[in-house]
């Protein structure tokens, strides 16, 4: 039995393998069921038992090479097998893209608003969507009953009318006022909610920036100031700016903000009702009551304040004609204001 270990051993030692035939037909010959190192084995039992040990070992050692042989080979052989694999590839296929999410263009067109007004010395304050009755409308001035409050058709909590979803931001600048002693120039961002029904100019939730500023001897002619540099920035220098008189209950006189349509460009479309002017929000010198309703002295100070939808500027950033995209999070649409930040 030695003998022929010996003499396998050696056959083993000496097999060329350069193929993964010749590979294949090694472990034929030696490692396979019928091999001849496996055949060996199995004349093992006729072994005496007093060899039984060394035979056994001697064995195993054969066993062992011939593996480890032909374990090394067909690793050797395998990195050809994954190269075979990659053949069947197409390299010439254009990569799967990179993924990477972006901002949504509201927050984009929202934190450059913001940057305007921080250049010009606002700071942001915010506050809860949730609201009292006080800070979204009493201390602003509305009249319990009047029916001012219907123009903001608002959001009731139904166990407790006291409690609504804030219908503009205008109710962080009474909190701001509540808090902070004049001069005060603050922005506050923030999502708003009316009950409206969903069009593609109009949504039952929003955004808006509203901004104040209240110091002694503030003017009308610093608030037309102040967004007249906003809308030139945001835009361009061609989009002109203008202020029709209007009515709100926090803001003697109140003017709306209209801008130059950037969508048709003053040739009309359905965005700017055929007209080439968009409404972009409202504005106007606080009212004197709001003033006092937040412990601020009006025979010390007066000041402007200004709101505007942040859906409505940015369709007209990015000329967008419907305000349901923003909500719909088609990913055909966000993607195209990848970059714009
Ligand atoms: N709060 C008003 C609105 O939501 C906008 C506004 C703000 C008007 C400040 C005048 C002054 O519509």
């Amino acid at each position: 039995m030695l003998e022929k270990i010996k003499e396998l051993s050696k056959q083993i030692e000496d097999f060329k393998i350069e193929s993964k035939e010749q590979l294949e037909n090694f472990r034929l010959e030696f490692i396979s069921r019928k091999g001849k190192v496996t055949v060996l084995f199995d004349d093992f039992k006729n072994v005496a038992p007093e060899l039984k040990k060394q035979m056994g070992q001697e064995l195993n050692k054969l066993k062992v090479a011939a593996q480890s042989k032909f374990d090394a080979l067909q690793e050797n052989m395998g990195t050809n097998k994954v190269q075979g694999k990659n053949e069947g590839a197409d390299l010439t296929l254009p990569v799967v893209p990179n993924a990477l999410g972006s901002l949504h263009p509201l927050n984009v067109v929202k934190n450059r608003m913001i940057e305007i007004f921080e250049r010009m010395g606002f700071n942001l304050s915010e506050g809860p969507e949730i609201e009292d009755d006080w800070h979204n409308f009493t201390a602003l001035n509305f009249p319990e009953d009047h029916p001012a409050r219907e123009m903001q058709d608002t959001f009731f909590v139904q166990k407790n009318p006291d409690i609504a979803l804030r219908t503009h931001t205008s109710s962080v600048q009474v909190r701001t006022m509540e808090n902070q002693k004049p001069p005060i120039r603050t922005i506050s961002p923030g999502r708003v909610y009316r009950n409206e029904a969903i069009s593609a100019r109009a949504h039952c939730m929003f955004h808006q920036i509203e901004g104040m500023y209240i110091d002694k001897k503030v003017s009308f002619a610093d608030l037309k100031n102040t967004l007249y540099h906003f809308v030139k920035e945001l835009f361009d220098e061609d989009t002109k700016i203008r202020f029709r008189p209007s009515y709100f209950p926090f803001t003697e006189p109140s003017a709306e903000i209209d801008i130059t349509c950037n969508i048709c460009k003053g040739k009309g479309c359905n965005i700017c009702k055929y007209s080439g002017w968009v409404e972009i929000g409202g504005s106007g010198m606080m009212d004197p009551n709001v003033l006092s309703n937040c412990g601020i002295d009006p025979n010390e100070y007066s000041g402007f304040a200004f709101g505007m939808g942040i859906e409505r500027v940015t369709m007209l950033k990015y000329q967008i004609r419907d305000l349901r995209l923003f909500t719909e999070n088609d990913i055909r649409f966000l993607r195209q204001f990848k970059g714009a930040e």
